[in-house]
């Protein structure tokens, strides 16, 4: 049995157990997550123990990412599993702090980035979601001062959004991308994915299925529009409504028209039943 990870849920007590873990300048790597962990989220704490000497995770439902009619009270919250999983892997740390030290009353501040965080992708459709998560990491990045961020391709615009404010204001953080973790048909873990019913759970690799599909036929030289519209009527196919299914530049995400002004990512994301799904592929 590993030693549990220290826990901590008041700022005063992170500062005590930061001191003590930074003794002996061990880098230290930061996992932002929600919670309700699956093998995704274990693979950033893999990769954060091969590249840092101590990890932390935070997991922190952000009231701050969701909009009202979003699932935040619904949000799956699984805080036993979630430690066991996080003992097993040796993490060092796991902040967890309530919406109440995170946003203290009278709290009145948020940051707010352009670039990819406009590109009209998941903020077209989500539109209150990059400012609640810039602010939130960006006070767990003041909080944990970490060298090192890991986070998902899973979620790809977040990435970009999260590693262009590290670099803009300076924070002196390196933002690492970590590949997709699937399961075993194709479906990219996700803590949504248990909202799915039975039915649409067996639907659900068609998004997948039509990333690699496009790809495939990008790679192969076809044209990015009818390879995106067939890869569009197999999804819609499969029951999903579509929100979109683009190829961006993979660095910028700007819109792309041919592939030589790559490198392209395909992105999609797609609602079945109630559950909104996110993924992408390289090209
Ligand atoms: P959450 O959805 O819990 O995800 C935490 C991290 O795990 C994110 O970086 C996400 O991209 C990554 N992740 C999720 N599923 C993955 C998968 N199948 N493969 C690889 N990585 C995966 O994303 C958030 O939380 C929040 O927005 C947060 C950054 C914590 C800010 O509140």
């Amino acid at each position: 049995m590993s030693r549990p990870p220290v826990i901590v849920r008041t700022l005063p007590a992170l500062r005590r157990a930061l001191d003590i873990l930074r003794t002996r300048n061990a880098s230290l790597a930061l996992v932002p997550t929600m919670g309700a962990l699956h093998d995704g989220h274990v693979s950033l704490v893999r990769q954060a123990k091969r590249r840092a000497g101590k990890v932390a995770v935070s997991i922190f439902v952000n009231p701050a990412q969701f909009a009202p009619n979003e699932d935040f009270a619904a949000y799956p919250r699984t805080w036993k599993a979630d430690l066991a999983r996080l003992t097993e892997e040796k993490v060092d740390l796991i902040w967890n702090p309530d919406a109440k030290t995170m946003y203290p009353a009278g709290f009145a501040s948020k940051i707010l980035t352009e670039g990819p965080a406009l590109a009209g992708l998941e903020d077209r459709f989500r539109p209150h979601f990059f400012g609640g998560v810039t602010t939130v990491v960006g006070k767990l990045f003041a909080q944990v001062r970490p060298d090192l961020a890991l986070f998902g391709e899973k979620d790809f615009q977040q990435l970009r959004v999260v590693a262009r404010m590290a670099r803009d204001l300076d924070l002196g953080v390196k933002v690492m991308g970590v590949q997709i973790v699937r399961e075993r048909d194709g479906l990219a873990m996700s803590s949504r994915n248990r909202y799915l019913s039975p039915e649409h759970r067996a639907s659900a690799p068609a998004l997948y299925r039509a990333l690699k599909e496009a790809a495939k036929r990008i790679r192969a030289g076809d044209k990015l529009a009818p390879a995106l519209a067939e890869g569009a009527a197999s999804i819609t196919a499969a029951g999903f409504k579509l929100d979109y299914l683009e190829a961006r530049h993979a660095e910028t995400l700007a819109p792309i028209a041919a592939r030589k002004d790559g490198p392209i990512r395909l992105l999609v994301a797609a609602t079945i039943g109630t559950t909104r799904l996110i993924d992408n592929v390289a090209v």
